[in-house]
């Protein structure tokens, strides 16, 4: 069962975490690098992320679609701000990628233009009826065929999950994310999954999802 936190406790809970997230999401880094392979994105492409967070993944994504293309991301939180965009400025690839603050369920982006979207351990953080308003959200900026690129933690029936539940439960603002049915929810928000990879973070089960928009 989620426990929501409302918009304005997460973002202060980002703010407060953006300068020492990266000491602590080595893990996390590295399946959204596994994911940005299995999203394939192609030279020339625009990509959006949301839910940015330090900004790792921006770079990837602006080396894979070169000069021709582009990376949009937005974040809610100013601090994750701050420190994506010193990141992106010190990489020398400033000219490709935009970031902006804004609100998942309320992209700022008024027509479809880009060929991916792509969120790492972001989609589980919203309540179960704010889901799908995000997907339908992604879903409305992209093209037709468009693919989104997802890692989430994957509700299964371990026993990891069910302490990782009762955490959550208890305390949300510290446990703010939880496993989530993640082919499902991507499925009920008319997305068709085009490859899925299984893996795990803190011995808790991860899903990397690819679907696209039909
Ligand atoms: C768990 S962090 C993941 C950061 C990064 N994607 C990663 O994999 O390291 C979740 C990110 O989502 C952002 N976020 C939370 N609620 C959001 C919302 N409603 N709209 C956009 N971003 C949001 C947070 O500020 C934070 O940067």
């Amino acid at each position: 069962m989620a426990q929501e936190i409302s918009h304005l406790g997460a973002r202060q809970n980002y703010d407060r975490l953006s300068r020492f997230y990266d000491s602590f999401s080595g893990g996390e880094r590295s399946l959204s690098k596994t994911a940005l392979e299995l999203l394939a994105l192609q030279p020339g492409e625009n990509i959006l992320e949301i839910g940015f967070g330090t900004g790792h993944a921006l770079l990837e994504m602006a080396h894979a679609v070169g000069t021709r293309g582009r990376v949009e991301g937005i974040d809610l939180s100013p601090g994750m701000l701050a420190v994506a965009s010193r990141r992106v400025l010190h990489s020398g690839l400033a000219g490709n990628i935009s970031l902006q603050v804004g609100d998942a369920t309320c992209l700022p982006f008024p027509e479809p233009r880009f060929q991916a979207a792509f969120m790492s351990f972001t989609l589980e953080l919203f309540s179960t009826t704010e889901i799908p308003l995000v997907l339908a959200e992604c879903r409305r900026v992209l093209v037709p065929g468009g693919r989104l690129g997802v890692v989430s933690l994957a509700r299964k029936d371990t026993r990891m999950v069910s302490y990782y539940e009762w955490f959550h439960a208890r305390y949300p603002r510290l446990i703010d994310c939880r496993p989530i049915h993640v082919h499902q929810v991507l499925e009920e928000a008319c997305y068709i999954i085009l490859q899925t990879l299984e893996k795990s973070l803190w011995g808790l089960p991860v899903e990397i999802v690819v679907a696209k928009k039909p």
